[in-house]
């Protein structure tokens, strides 16, 4: 479908969801407004679960210049949007949309979040072996940009092995193994991420305590007040390092951010306000 879009002073930002009262979208991205200088406008956006495309043709009709899609209408997005990157396409969703030109462009900036703060706490990627624990939408999302990295292999190991498998199937890439989570005490990784929702019910994927040892990075996408489960774990066993999904979450921000405004904001002191408040609460 085609529109047209008109010059305003402040240019509009929102995030699609349901719930969203609490994003922090909106103050991650009027942070990064600030420190770098832009002005615009970034709200949250509720939408009934079957009003997604009304909801964006909507926020378009105001001149909204993007926005982002979180929790349920990710892979809506994706069947919206008029052209999608391909890390959109192989993640199968769509965290980012871009209106320009008459159309809706859809990205997904999730993935390079996460290596992106896996960088950023100087995290080796390129020559490692990674141990990806979950086979849904959040570790699709970050298989791509995962491997743009060059690790020498990344390992699926999923609940449901069959899952695991069906995913390595849609990438055809020799880089990537499936299995179950027994399975992994007969391998060595270096970086293990946990894609899995089991932080969410307070629970942690059963893998091998084997595998942990004082090398080993561990990365949870999910983060809160304390450490998660899995990484309370981890650090039992040992593990080198523990991280948590916040910095995930500001790194993808920024990630869109950057798409919109091509500026590439500071990640740090957004991710420091954000880790005092979440102490606080
Ligand atoms: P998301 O979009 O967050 O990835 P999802 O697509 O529902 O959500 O996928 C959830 C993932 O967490 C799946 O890999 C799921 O394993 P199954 O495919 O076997 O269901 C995994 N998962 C959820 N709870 C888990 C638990 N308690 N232990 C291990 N894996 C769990």
């Amino acid at each position: 479908m085609k529109f047209s879009i008109k010059s305003t002073q402040m240019d509009k930002y929102c995030v699609f969801g349901n719930p969203i009262e609490q994003s922090r979208s909106p103050f991650i991205h009027q942070s990064f407004a600030k420190t770098t200088g832009q002005a615009l406008q970034y709200d949250t956006c509720l939408v009934q679960l079957d009003g997604f495309t009304e909801a964006v043709y909507d926020f378009i009709a105001k001149e909204g210049k993007g926005a982002n899609v979180t929790v349920p209408f990710k892979e809506q997005a994706l069947t919206l949007a008029d052209v999608l990157s391909e890390r959109a396409r192989l993640a199968g969703a769509v965290n980012t949309l871009v209106f320009k030109e008459g159309k809706i462009h859809g990205d997904n900036t999730d993935g390079e979040g996460l290596v992106q703060d896996l960088l950023r706490n100087t995290v080796q990627l390129k020559n490692s072996r990674i141990l990806l624990l979950g086979a849904g939408g959040a570790a699709k999302g970050v298989i791509l940009p995962l491997l743009a990295q060059n690790p020498i292999s990344i390992t699926i190991a999923n609940r449901t092995i069959s899952k695991a498998e069906r995913l390595i199937a849609q990438f055809n890439n020799e880089k990537l193994s499936a299995c179950g989570f027994e399975q992994t005490a007969e391998q060595e990784f270096d970086v293990i991420i946990n894609a899995t929702s089991a932080s969410l019910s307070g629970k942690t994927p059963p893998i091998p305590t084997s595998i942990i040892n004082s090398n080993t990075v561990c990365y949870d996408m999910v983060y809160g007040k304390s450490l998660t489960p899995f990484l309370v774990w981890a650090q039992l066993q040992g593990a080198n390092s523990v991280i948590d999904g916040l910095g995930m979450l500001v790194g993808q921000a920024a990630e869109s951010f950057n798409i919109w405004r091509e500026v590439k904001p500071l990640v740090e002191p957004v991710l420091h306000e954000l880790r005092t408040s979440l102490n606080a609460e």
